[in-house]
């Protein structure tokens, strides 16, 4: 694998990286420190901060100290900020993409026609926000009504490792462009993207507007959100961490926005285009390794067209090129981190345990060049029943459960039966019948005939279980403001209320 030829070296990476507080990089207070690896070779990438309560002290100070005159600057100045990272971030375009390529296992295409510019749109579609900001009027007879938005203050963020630069994106570019200070805690196994980023902006952000502080959840996860200075969290990952978030939010009862996980349906009625069906549902399977909270991960299949659509299904997945991620030609990679191609593992063993069949794959990869990294195969369960654990918990790996289903009313109710509703996907040529699903679906996006449709400005976020609040979106900027009414009254003299 080129992968074992070339190092961290070769790309420029840094054998440390510290903790970006107040404009400075610093070493953390606790001398110990996390590797970062890269999971298709298992190498060493480098070096990251293991950040503990005392550096969340600092830099919660560090993002209090900046919050009033950034609060204050104009949205021209926000504006600015927010165009001058997307230009940056398309003159490195493939740097930050090797980046996350490298230390997150996903496919140099994925990195470089998804992520990057996913990433970049975060950044173009708030600055445009920035101008937007503004509050309301009301008018009556005697008064008039204003209705200001404020910027809230400092705002816990963490993140997590699937896609780091776009979780990184999505979070602090509508917090700057509102006008509030970040401190930023990127995820222990996957952030070489994300660090790299602030080096190079470092120059562009007023001292202290975004502090990032690296290490496990666990030791500075409950100091960041109970922090009395912190006034909000937006968390993505996990729905047992979440649990945590918002038992930290409450001590100080500040608002949250959670994006958690999801498993999708991906419902494929009689009508549909087949061909068409299947390229979504192998793109389902594959993207990012199926470390996605959107996946398609419960194909709702109609029993007449099983056969064609399950032996196409199955081709497109065996034709799946898995390799060295960093080769352009590659179309699957590795799982992100030793804990979760364990987690996959487990759940591929399960399937079977539980009465699936396999279609395909259903054990890690076999080539002998690939043996030292996370390496899943695609895999597809079939004859899997609604209610069996595979088809209720998220695996997050390249792994598809098929449901076949013949009456619409039954299948409905299944697709429903879950914890979550993050995402969902419905092919038919039925325009009527498209509309009655997605309106039937307890999910907070639909994408009809094509799978991972995503449009910028489209609010994304979860129904149940995947969480409460919209991202992707201008939307989200009512979670990063509160409004103050402040009401005029245009009478003179006394109202004489108490006159007897
Ligand atoms: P996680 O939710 O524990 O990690 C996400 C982020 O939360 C990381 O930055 C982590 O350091 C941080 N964190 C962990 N414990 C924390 C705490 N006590 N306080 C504050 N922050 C804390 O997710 P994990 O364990 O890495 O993955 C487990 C499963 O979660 C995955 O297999 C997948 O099913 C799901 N997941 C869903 C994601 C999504 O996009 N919705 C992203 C990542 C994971
Ligand atoms: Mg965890």
């Amino acid at each position: 694998m080129a992968t074992q030829l070339k190092t961290a070296n070769d790309f420029g990476v840094k054998p440390e990286y510290g903790h970006y507080i107040g404009g400075e990089w610093v070493s953390g207070d606790s001398g110990k420190t996390i590797d970062l690896i890269n999971p298709a070779n298992g190498q060493v990438l480098t070096k990251i901060q293991a950040g503990n309560a005392k550096d969340i002290e600092r830099a919660v100070a560090a993002a209090k100290a900046a919050f009033p005159k950034w609060s204050q600057s104009l949205a021209s100045e926000r504006q600015e900020i927010l165009i001058e990272i997307a230009r940056r971030l398309k003159a490195r375009h493939s740097d930050y993409a090797t980046f996350e390529t490298l230390n997150n296992g996903k496919p140099m295409r994925e990195s470089m026609y998804f992520d990057m510019p996913q990433a970049i749109s975060q950044f173009e579609l708030f600055a445009g926000a920035a101008y937007g900001l503004h509050g309301q009027t009301f008018d009556y007879p005697d008064a008039v009504g204003i209705v200001h938005r404020e910027a809230l203050g400092v705002c816990a963020q963490i993140i997590p490792w699937n896609v780091p630069m776009l979780m990184m994106a999505c979070k602090i570019a509508p917090a700057l462009a509102s006008g509030n200070t970040v401190v930023l805690k990127p995820a222990e196994t996957v952030c070489l993207s994300v660090i790299e980023f602030f080096m190079e902006m470092a120059d562009l952000l007023p001292p202290g507007v975004i502090n990032v502080v690296t290490g496990y959840g666990a030791d500075v996860g409950e100091a960041l959100v109970t922090h009395p200075d912190v006034v909000k969290v937006a968390f993505t990952g996990s729905v047992a961490t979440a649990r945590r978030i918002m038992q930290y939010a409450s001590v100080n009862i500040i608002p949250q926005t959670l994006e958690l996980g999801g498993k999708s349906a991906h419902i494929v009625c009689a009508d549909a285009d087949i061909d068409a069906a299947v390229e979504s549902a192998t793109m389902s399977t594959v993207l990012n390794k199926g470390e996605v909270c959107l996946a398609g991960s419960r194909l709702f299949l109609h029993q007449s067209i099983q056969d064609e659509f399950l032996a196409k299904f199955k081709a497109a997945l065996e034709g799946i090129r898995q390799g060295d991620p960093l080769d352009m030609a590659t179309q699957l990679g590795a799982q992100a981190s030793r804990m979760q191609m364990d987690k996959v593992e487990s759940y591929l063993k399960l399937a079977t345990e539980e009465g699936a069949d396999v279609l395909t794959g259903g054990t890690r990869a076999d080539s002998a060049e690939l043996a030292s990294g996370h390496f899943v195969k695609p895999t597809v369960f079939t004859n899997v029943n609604n209610t069996m654990r595979i088809a209720q918990e998220e695996i997050f790996g390249p792994v598809t459960s098929v449901i076949t289903w013949s009456d619409e009313d039954e299948m409905m109710k299944q697709a429903n039966a879950t914890t979550y509703g993050l995402a969902g996907g419905i092919w038919t040529k039925d325009l009527a019948r498209a509309h009655r699903m997605a309106r039937r679906l307890e999910t907070g996006t639909i994408w009809i005939n094509r799978y991972y449709n995503l449009k910028a400005n489209m609010p994304l976020g979860g129904y149940k279980q995947s969480g409460f609040g919209r991202e992707f979106s201008h939307e989200v900027l009512n979670h990063y403001t509160q409004t103050k009414s402040v009401v005029v009254n245009l009478q003179e003299g006394r109202t004489g209320m108490f006159d007897q």
